[in-house]
């Protein structure tokens, strides 16, 4: 069975390892502490049996479930064997290097190397690896819940090369996902760069008093079609992945308006649906 490696298995690594497991792979799934993967296998588990109910998985639930391998903390393990590891873990570039450095020393010279970041540079995630490696170093952007949505953003670092966006491309049809291929490894990529104009945009109305929370998010459901309002998305994604985003974009040079709102919330760590309350409760 060819083999994966999910590295993070939070919000995003549990969805994607998810992918995997249902397109066959066998999956590494590596975490630091047993509890989180815990969380994340009944996380899977919740989601198997939700696709399943609808027919839009052949598999048993459990057949698709015992492909993904909980491993702590060990990249290493991980990687071995494997023809690609996808690294989501916190959006720490420190923290990322490290992933692939380990990652770089115990995989198999031909695997490719991919990140999920949504706003750091791939260029200087690849700096962690060999240079020999770097060719496969490339950006794998999902987008939350990776099972439902069907977007992925492939992104091009310095030294990614077109044979790796091509192999990443492939690997995302295998998944039934559709592919944005993002040539310049811009602040935000392409997704996150226009989220974050309209985040900040909807946030500033609120903040100015112009508009409420509920009005704003009505506006954008009921009438420009999307299908969650900023706030309810915000919310959704987790605010303080809107703050990690921000801080990674101004870092890169790219001017956001912080909007107090918004910096507020993350002070309090109200962070949304994992905390139980940002710009609304839940119980
Ligand atoms: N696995 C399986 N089923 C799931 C699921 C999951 N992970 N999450 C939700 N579902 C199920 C729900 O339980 C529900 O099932 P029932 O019909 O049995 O009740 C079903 O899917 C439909 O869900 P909802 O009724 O809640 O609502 P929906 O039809 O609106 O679909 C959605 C949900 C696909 C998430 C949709 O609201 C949507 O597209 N929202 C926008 C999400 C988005 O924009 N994500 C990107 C965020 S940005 C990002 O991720 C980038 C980054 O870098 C941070």
């Amino acid at each position: 069975m060819p083999k994966v490696a999910v590295i993070g298995a939070g919000t995003m690594g549990h969805g994607i390892a998810e992918l995997f497991a249902i397109a066959g792979y066998e999956v590494a799934l590596v975490d630091v502490a047993e509890d989180y993967l815990k969380r994340a296998l009944q996380n899977v588990e919740w989601s198997l049996k939700k696709l399943a109910e609808k027919g839009q998985i052949k598999e048993d639930p459990s057949v698709v479930l015992s492909r993904v391998k909980p491993i702590v903390n060990d990249v290493c393990k991980a990687v071995e064997g494997a023809e690609l590891m996808v690294e989501a873990v916190v959006e720490d570039i420190e923290v990322k290097r490290r992933v692939f450095a380990e990652a770089d020393r115990c995989a198999p010279p031909e695997a490719i190397l991919a990140t999920n970041t949504s706003s750091l540079p791939i260029t200087e995630i690849s700096e962690a690896v060999r240079p020999e490696r770097r060719s496969k170093v490339v950006g794998m952007h999902f987008f939350n819940p990776p099972v439902l949505m069907p977007l992925v953003e492939v992104i091009k670092g310095a030294y990614t090369s077109d044979e790796t966006v091509k192999k990443i491309v492939e690997y995302a049809s295998k998944l039934g996902k559709q592919t944005v291929i993002v040539n310049k490894d811009v602040p935000g990529f392409i997704v996150n760069r226009i989220l974050a104009r309209v985040n900040d945009a909807a946030c500033w109305m609120v903040a100015r008093k112009e508009a409420t929370v509920q009005e704003v998010d009505s506006a954008l459901m009921y009438k420009a079609g999307l299908p969650m309002g900023a706030f309810i998305l915000l919310d959704y994604t987790g605010i303080d992945v809107a703050c990690f985003i921000g801080d990674a974009m101004s870092k890169r040079g790219f001017k956001t308006h912080p909007c107090p709102l918004i910096v507020e919330k993350c002070q309090q760590k109200k962070f949304g649906v994992k905390t139980g309350e940002g710009f609304y409760k839940y119980p």
